[in-house]
């Protein structure tokens, strides 16, 4: 969510309710240990008793429906689930954003719902594709990001050599706040650089609940004996480069997206866990204000009640067909029952039903408060992007449509339900599924962030209207509104001119590197990430 890092009115009744919540993602490229760090903060927060329920969890969910059977089919996590849960006297609220290979617009509109992320990095691989993707979307935000490089239990690349390849490949500026000594089997521990301790890594069976931790100054005699002569140079050689070279921290740039700081260690062996939550908790804002559309600030001390909806879920429960629809407060105090004001609607509704998560555990709720995400269980009411509110009506609009990065041709099989096709179609795209294109091609075009978003549209189609179709891929992998209507005639054939359901025009084109020379050759031709306004 874009924020004003403003923290500093949180003074009134409520404020240990904001200043102690925490509301935030970890992004991750798949395998880096997400849901194994995301397990072990759980642990911390007293959540859950045993290492492996979440991963637990995640096998079993196929068992529950046929939405979840798609899941299982493709081994992968289609739900952004919400999970709860308290750290001394502190509230957080982590929302998982799925990190398969292939993810969907809601991975990116969970971000929009965040203050802060956690970026995990395989220490053996740095930063990798989805990293990217993820960051990009955070840095465009303003999310600010704390970077935790994980495995170093396993051998790594260099310190330094990490920390360049952060800076090249994401342009952030990286301030270790701690150091690995050694990595792999020579793994001894981390420096706490501005604290001068070290944290000495005992290895413990995986998963043991807070990890023996010697902690000693760099003063430490025993440290050369540990680490081994060579070990040992090259860590007092890092810790020396990274005080002179390295900034220093400053509170400002980090919510600016603009440093990050860094910590290693090992979210398998839990080592670094602690340091790594005590950090974020320091660091990360709690709830912030907003700008609303028209310029005035929504501020989570506000006496009124204001909250948008940043997803829609559906089928999470077949047998009752419903939808649950995702939504951030972001002022006010919700109570189970309580009428609001829906905007788009123009009409009051009660909220009568609400729940809280637990990743796809649910139970029903009679408070939350500003930071916190609640489920709503209505099924059509609600579309992503709505505000919910008391008091006097605000429009807020903090979800972005995403220029899609994959298309295709959608072929209805049995002719003969056009009817319940057309109207699938429109239900599914305006609940943000996919996003609908038309073009001179007499059948629809679809395009989403990635081939996930196809499969459960198409699964959808099937089982809730009863219409099959084909999904044929196009060859397109980028896309741009253009502002100027009259300059559509400076695109090639190569370039597929189709119109969204507002009728603005989008360019597809075969390549990036065909839209990177199009701008080339065309420089006053404006291309755009999101429709014109
Ligand atoms: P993801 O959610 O980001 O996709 O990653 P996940 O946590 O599932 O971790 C991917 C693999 O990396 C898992 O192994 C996990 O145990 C391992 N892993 C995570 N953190 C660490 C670490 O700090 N050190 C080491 N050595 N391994 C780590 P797996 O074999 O795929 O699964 P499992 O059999 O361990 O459950």
């Amino acid at each position: 969510m874009a924020t004003s890092t403003d923290s500093t009115n949180l003074n009134f009744v409520g404020e240990n309710l904001i200043s102690k919540r925490r509301t935030f993602a970890i992004i991750a490229h798949p395998d880096a240990g997400k849901t194994t760090l995301t397990e072990k903060l759980l642990l911390y927060g007293g959540a859950i008793h045993l290492a492996g329920q979440v991963r637990a969890k995640k096998d079993r969910r196929g068992t529950r429906s046929d939405w979840m059977k798609l899941e299982q089919e493709r081994g992968i996590s289609i739900n952004t689930s919400v999970m709860q849960f308290s750290y001394g006297d502190y509230v957080l609220n982590l929302l998982d954003t799925p990190g398969h290979e292939d993810f969907s617009e809601d991975t990116y509109r969970t971000l929009m719902a965040v203050e802060s992320a956690i970026m995990i990095l395989d220490g053996a691989r740095g930063v990798e594709p989805r990293t990217i993707k993820l960051f990009e979307i955070c840095k465009e935000r303003k999310i600010p990001i704390i970077t935790f490089i994980n495995k170093m239990d396993l051998p790594a690349k260099e310190t330094f050599e990490l920390l360049d390849n952060i800076e090249n490949v994401l342009g952030i500026t990286c301030v270790p706040f701690v150091l690995p000594m050694g990595s792999g089997t020579y793994f001894k521990g981390v420096y706490n650089i501005r604290e001068n301790t070290l944290h000495r890594f005992e290895k413990t069976v995986a998963g043991a609940f807070r990890v023996p931790e010697k902690v000693s100054g760099l003063d430490d005699p025993e440290l050369k004996d540990i680490m081994g002569e060579r070990d040992y140079g090259r860590f007092i050689d890092d810790v020396s480069m990274a005080r002179e070279m390295l900034p220093d921290f400053d509170l400002d740039l980090f919510h600016a997206t603009e440093i990050t700081p860094v910590l290693f260690g090992s979210a398998g062996t839990n080592f670094g866990i602690e340091l790594l939550l005590n950090e974020f908790l320091k660091l990360a804002p709690p709830p912030q204000k907003v700008i609303a559309d028209d310029g005035s600030t929504i501020a989570p001390t506000d006496g009124d009640f204001r909250a948008f909806v940043f997803k829609l879920q559906a089928n999470m429960n077949k047998a009752h067909r419903d939808r649950v629809a995702f939504v951030r407060i972001l002022s006010g105090v919700f109570e189970r029952g309580m009428q609001v004001f829906v905007p788009r609607l123009e009409k009051n509704v009660k909220l009568s039903s609400p729940v809280s998560f637990f990743g796809q555990e649910r139970s029903t709720i009679d408070h939350a408060y500003p930071g916190d995400v609640i489920g709503l269980i209505n099924p059509r009411l609600y579309q992503i992007g709505d505000m919910l509110c008391t008091g006097d009506v605000i429009k807020y609009s903090p979800l972005p449509v995403f220029a899609p990065e994959a298309f295709a041709s959608l072929i209805l099989i049995d002719t003969s339900k056009s009817k319940a096709f057309r109207k699938g179609i429109e239900e599914l795209s305006e609940e943000g599924v996919v996003q609908v294109f038309n073009s001179d091609q007499q059948s629809p075009i679809v395009g989403g962030i990635g081939q996930l978003q196809f499969d459960v549209f198409k699964f959808r189609l099937e089982d809730e209207y009863g219409a099959s179709c084909r999904i044929e891929p196009l060859g397109f992998e980028c896309s741009r509104w253009i502002k100027n209507d009259s300059d559509i005639n400076k695109f090639s054939r190569f370039d597929k001119i189709v119109k969204d359901i507002f009728n603005n025009n989008v360019v597809l084109f075969e390549t990036r590197y065909r839209m990177e020379s199009f701008t080339g050759d065309h420089p006053e031709v404006e291309l755009l990430h999101h429709p014109p306004k």
